[in-house]
């Protein structure tokens, strides 16, 4: 356990600005910086960094804290990973008080994985450098493949001894346990016993964007093609594999100062190429990538270059993994390197002026180069080449940018020589479409909400069950206020924003909950003076009540507007409409809900009822509040785009 005082001494020299900008593109804006949020998807940065109050806060999603709370969030580290992760970044010698077995066994998974990992880690890189078996076989290999000692001790490399369960009995015998050996795929049950699962193989740790080992790659030395030829760690609590890059640790900086990430497939090649001084590199390790995979990269670069080795197979494999990278919006070169070179042969053949100045040449923009291998494959060919075509409009309709789509699909037309006026209506074909599902899915969440909120209104109805009529009330002032909040200061129509409907819409109700109450009409009292809050304001609220509330409202999902940012502002008009219907039913929801409970109120004071006048009258109101309910839900089923 780390002690007290190291504690005080590393929040002492911890600044937030220089850790979260480890994470984060962060841009200098007055006393602050600026960075699109990594914590969700967004277009426009919303992620704030205030090294004077040392926190950092997403205006978008909500998200907020300081350093520690970074990296607990971002780099999923338990507090104390986060501690030791920030005495490592501040060179703080960490004073720990001794750990016994106990402690060992007392520690959180997560934390027992990592350092299970760590204690392999090391294993291995002991059994490379100290045994006799890893200087032969081992190291021996890597110095015949050219790597130095430096860049074999940066990237933590090693070896994996013949023997059956080395490692399984050392890390038994230290403590660490079984289960978690299992878990991490360092051993197998065998007979009763465990077997090491990485055996006479050299091997390469995979870390985590924070340096921890959190799984192994492992390479075998035998040319027998039966076995194969890398062995990786199944995925655990701590690795998963669609999220993790090789290499990025170690090319975090190197990507955003030269603003580009070269993309490799091997370990192999990223150790090469750091070795030549390039060290914006990372390795998509063989497989198609994933979107969390580009995101990481978007976080430091939005210039991604692939590098394929240079054979046919190689780049048709390149060209299918690429629409995702498209689809984050990202620019996207690919180079083809030279017949039966990769990038490891290459920079080691070629030294890294040859191999830069060869990259820089060779790149070639995705779709024109999709273009041009497409056009030479069906040349001659109608059929082919509206199959081609078609397959080309994809790609172009993923990227987010209207411009850059439009400069695309001139390009394109040229190339494969059919009217660009024809290509353009393909392409907007393909964006309409999924503009419709989009939509349609955004309706069909609103109708099942909006049947659940039935049933829990029959549920009451049928339990008179006044707890979760008030929780249901709870929900639909909330969303009413995330709408303040959200878009509060947008235009809503030509006299209105959006919180001048709303607190319009809204003026007689009563909010039950205290908080809420207490937002709304902050909100109502700024719009007097003429004024609109921003959520900004309102979660450095003093009144701490008011202040969580807000913040938590910010933070409450909006999955209707990110989807919508994320299908590409083609007809902005339809953006706009997003939130105000959303404004629109979240307000009718909650006068909705008003509007039942008086009407059951209504119906219970009918049957205690025996004045007749009092009868009379207690109809007319019910007639008047029918009347408004069916006036409520037709609004409700009125999608107004
Ligand atoms: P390569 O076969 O290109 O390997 O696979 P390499 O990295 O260039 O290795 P050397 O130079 O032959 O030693 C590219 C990547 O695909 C993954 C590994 O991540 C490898 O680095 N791979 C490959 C596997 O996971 N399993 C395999 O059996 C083969
Ligand atoms: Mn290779």
């Amino acid at each position: 356990m780390i002690n007290r005082n190291t504690i005080d001494e590393i929040l002492n020299v911890t600044r937030v600005e220089e850790v979260v900008g480890d994470f984060v593109n962060l841009r200098k804006r007055g006393a602050n910086y600026i960075a699109l949020c990594p914590f969700h998807n967004e277009k426009t940065p919303s992620f704030n960094v205030s090294p004077a109050k040392g926190i950092y806060k997403c205006f978008g999603c909500g998200k907020g804290g300081d350093a520690i709370r970074f990296l607990m969030d971002h780099e999923q580290l338990s507090y104390p990973e986060a501690l030791r992760w920030l005495a490592d970044k501040y060179n703080i010698v960490i004073k720990e008080e001794a750990e016994t077995p106990e402690d060992i066994a007392r520690r959180d998974k997560r934390e027992s994985l990592l350092v299970l990992n760590q204690f392999a880690s090391r294993y291995y890189d002991q059994c490379l450098w100290q045994s006799e078996e890893g200087r032969n076989i081992g190291l021996n290999y890597f110095k015949e493949r050219n790597f130095r000692e430096s860049v074999i001790r940066k990237f933590q490399l090693g070896y994996a001894p013949a023997s059956g369960a080395a490692l399984s009995d050392e890390a038994l015998a230290k403590g660490y346990q079984r289960e978690y050996l299992l878990a991490l795929g360092l051993s197998k049950e065998k007979d009763n016993g465990l077997r090491d699962f990485f055996r006479s193989r050299v091997v390469f740790p995979i870390h985590s964007l924070s340096g921890s080992v959190i799984a192994f790659g492992a390479r075998t030395l035998s040319s027998d093609k039966k076995i194969p030829k890398y062995l990786n760690s199944p995925e655990s609590e701590i690795y998963h594999k669609s999220k993790v890059l090789y290499g990025a640790f170690f090319a975090k900086s190197a990507m955003r100062q030269q603003d580009e990430c070269l993309m490799v497939e091997g370990y192999t090649d990223v150790i090469s190429l750091h070795q030549a001084g390039i060290e914006n590199v990372v390795a998509s390790s063989g497989t198609s990538l994933t979107h969390e995979q580009v995101r990481l990269v978007k976080r430091y670069t939005e210039n991604v270059t692939i590098l394929y080795d240079g054979d046919k197979a190689g780049v048709a494999a390149a060209l299918r993994g690429l629409d995702i990278v498209l689809e984050e919006g990202l620019n996207v070169k690919v180079v083809v390197l030279p017949e039966g070179e990769d990038p490891d042969s290459f920079v080691q053949k070629e030294g890294s002026r040859v191999f830069l100045e060869y990259v820089k040449k060779e790149a070639k923009d995705f779709i024109l180069l999709k273009t041009e291998m497409l056009r030479e494959e069906s040349r001659n060919d109608p059929v082919q080449k509206s199959k081609l075509i078609r397959d080309l409009v994809g790609s172009i309709a993923l990227i987010p940018d209207p411009i850059k789509r439009a400069l695309y699909t001139r390009e394109c037309a040229v190339q494969m020589e059919v009217r660009e006026q024809l290509l353009m209506n393909e392409v907007n074909k393909v964006i309409a479409r999924k503009l419709g599902e989009q939509r349609k899915s955004s309706e069909r969440a609103a109708r099942e909400e909006e049947k659940m909120l039935e049933e829990q209104v029959q549920v009451n109805d049928d339990q008179r069950s006044e707890r979760t009529e008030q929780q249901s009330n709870y929900y639909q002032e909330r969303d009413v206020l995330r709408v303040l909040l959200e878009y509060g200061e947008r235009k809503f129509d030509d006299e209105n924003t959006v919180a001048g409907y709303v607190l319009g819409q809204c003026a007689s109700y009563e909010f039950e909950n205290a908080a809420f109450a207490s937002i709304f009409r902050y909100f109502e009292e700024a719009l007097e003076r003429g004024e609109t809050p921003r959520a900004e304001e309102l979660s450095h609220h003093r009144d701490k009540e008011i202040q969580e509330a807000a913040v938590s409202l910010m933070s409450i999902s909006r999955e209707v507007s990110e989807n919508w940012d994320k299908m590409h502002d083609i007809v902005v008009e339809e953006k706009e409409a997003i939130y105000r219907n959303d404004a629109r039913s979240a307000v009718t929801r909650l006068l909705l809900r008003q509007v039942r409970r008086e009407i059951e109120k209504n119906r219970k004071e009918l049957v205690g009822e025996k004045d007749e006048e009092r009868i009379l009258l207690l109809l007319r109101v019910r007639q008047a509040l029918k009347e408004q309910e069916l006036k409520l839900t037709e609004r409700l089923n009125t999608v107004i785009y």
